[in-house]
């Protein structure tokens, strides 16, 4: 007998996308291939739907602890699930950020019975943590150390190479990196100044401020030895850049940056599309989607950012960067499927092979025998419009309303159960922290 049998549907296996029957016991997948009528106590009919690994968002911020009314773990959590994410990695620029034992615990704790989705956070590096990062970068629930070259929202800042280079030394999982060049965008901060309207983002935060940045991560991380994934990658240079140090570097993309095309998302949506490093034009995002196609990316993450409306409503340069994107990540991966610029086992490979590949997540990322029963559950056929009341993001806003999708998560599952069904949040918050590879526990001492 099995918990759940999962029957008709084609499922995205490693050997690739057929149909096959899934069996589920504590959690586990127990069974792929045949299974006879009446050995699940729960079966679900898959027929006509498309059933793939778990999918994972690797860059969230969900901002807790935060203020009342605004995101926070539970909220951020609901709009993942809704989108078919089994599973975020949280970043650390929240207040007081998470850069000390004591704030991951406390982290941890508030996602306890309020995390709708399996979860793991990032520990922010600071001038002043350098030597306590090995340590901190091994506690349970962490997913490895974040770095932030440039400054974006909150204060977290490595700025100064020795720095740098101290954070690249301490420590052995991969460091995530926001590259942008914090020195040109203080000196080239009038440009934003002056213009008074997000079109001047990308020439503020210009290309070769992402690029300088980028060369000096590398740099740094082969001094050290040190593997790092380097962030939402915004420039066709740094792609050209990064394909020559696969052997240190991992690469993300996100959805904003292959969807959104400047100057037109900047005359259309205002600050409602800046972001930090910007959306650029039609050229970059061009060598960022064959990029995507050769193999040079290894991530998608949302970079979900829930600035309110009325925050996002202060006039440029005043108005806060980034915007919520973990809910619509999937829909509109899908139609990117459906329109044909990437391939379902690409965008798999992106969100699920991907994290559990480039952070050696335990269990999670694939299906096959003896990993977690996570399932994102799509219905390839369906065409939806994404409309704000879908939405369950504080933010209450998103830069994707009215865009049509081919494509939509109908089921998210989590270890075997169903938290998401039809648009329809089920059971209680089920989320527990990710293990890792690099971490896992003793059982001896
Ligand atoms: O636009 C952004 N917003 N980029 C980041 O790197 C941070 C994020 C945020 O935390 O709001």
């Amino acid at each position: 007998m099995y918990d759940l049998v999962i029957r008709g549907g084609q499922v995205m296996l490693p050997a690739g996308l057929l149909p096959c029957d899934i069996g589920v016991r504590s959690g586990k997948i127990a069974k792929l291939g045949p299974i006879p009528a009446g050995q699940g106590a729960t079966e679900l009919d898959a027929t006509g739907l498309t059933i793939l690994p778990g999918m994972i968002d690797t860059q969230v911020h969900f901002r807790e602890p935060g203020g009342e009314h605004k995101e926070d773990l539970a909220t951020g959590s609901k709009a993942a699930v809704l989108g078919g994410i089994t599973g975020v990695f949280e970043m650390p620029n929240t207040n007081p950020s998470t850069s000390t034992p004591e704030a991951l615990k406390d982290k941890l704790d508030r996602a306890k019975g309020r995390m709708w989705c399996e979860h793991a956070f990032y520990v922010g590096a600071t001038p002043d943590n350098i030597t306590a990062l090995p340590s901190l970068e091994r506690l349970p629930g962490a997913c490895g150390v974040k770095l932030f070259m440039g400054s974006s929202t909150g204060s977290l800042l490595v700025e100064e190479p020795g720095a740098i280079a101290g954070v690249l030394r301490n420590g052995h999982r991969r460091v995530a990196v926001h590259a942008e060049d914090e020195a040109r965008l203080r000196e080239r901060n009038p440009i934003a100044q002056s213009a008074g309207h997000p079109r001047a983002h990308p020439d503020w935060r210009d290309p070769t401020t992402a690029l300088n940045a980028t060369r000096q991560i590398v740099e740094l991380a082969r001094k050290s030895g040190r593997r790092i994934h380097v962030l939402h990658i915004s420039t066709g240079d740094e792609m050209d850049y990064l394909v020559d140090h696969k052997d240190i570097a991992t690469v993300e993309v996100t959805p904003n940056h292959l969807t959104l095309t400047a100057p037109d998302c900047y005359d259309r949506l205002g600050t409602n599309a800046q972001m930090n490093p910007p959306v650029r034009d039609a050229t970059h995002q061009a060598r960022i989607w064959q990029a995507v196609a050769d193999g040079t990316v290894d991530i998608l993450g949302s970079d979900h950012a829930p600035h309110t409306a009325e925050e996002k409503a202060k006039a440029y340069p005043g108005s806060p960067s980034g915007m919520p994107g973990v809910q619509t990540t999937l829909p509109l991966m899908l139609t990117h499927v459906a329109e044909g610029r990437l391939t379902l086992q690409r965008l798999v490979d992106l969100m699920a092979h991907g994290p559990n590949r480039v952070f050696g997540i335990a269990n999670k990322g694939r299906i096959a025998i003896g990993y977690d029963a996570d399932f994102t559950v799509v219905d390839l056929m369906a065409e939806r419009v994404i409309e704000q009341d879908w939405l369950a993001s504080r933010a209450g806003w998103s830069p994707y309303t009215g865009h049509k999708c081919k494509g939509w998560p109908v089921g998210t599952i989590i270890r075997g159960h169903h938290v998401m069904r039809d648009g329809e949040v089920l059971g209680t918050a089920i989320g527990e922290p990710m293990r890792f590879h690099d971490t896992l526990e003793r059982t001896t001492d």
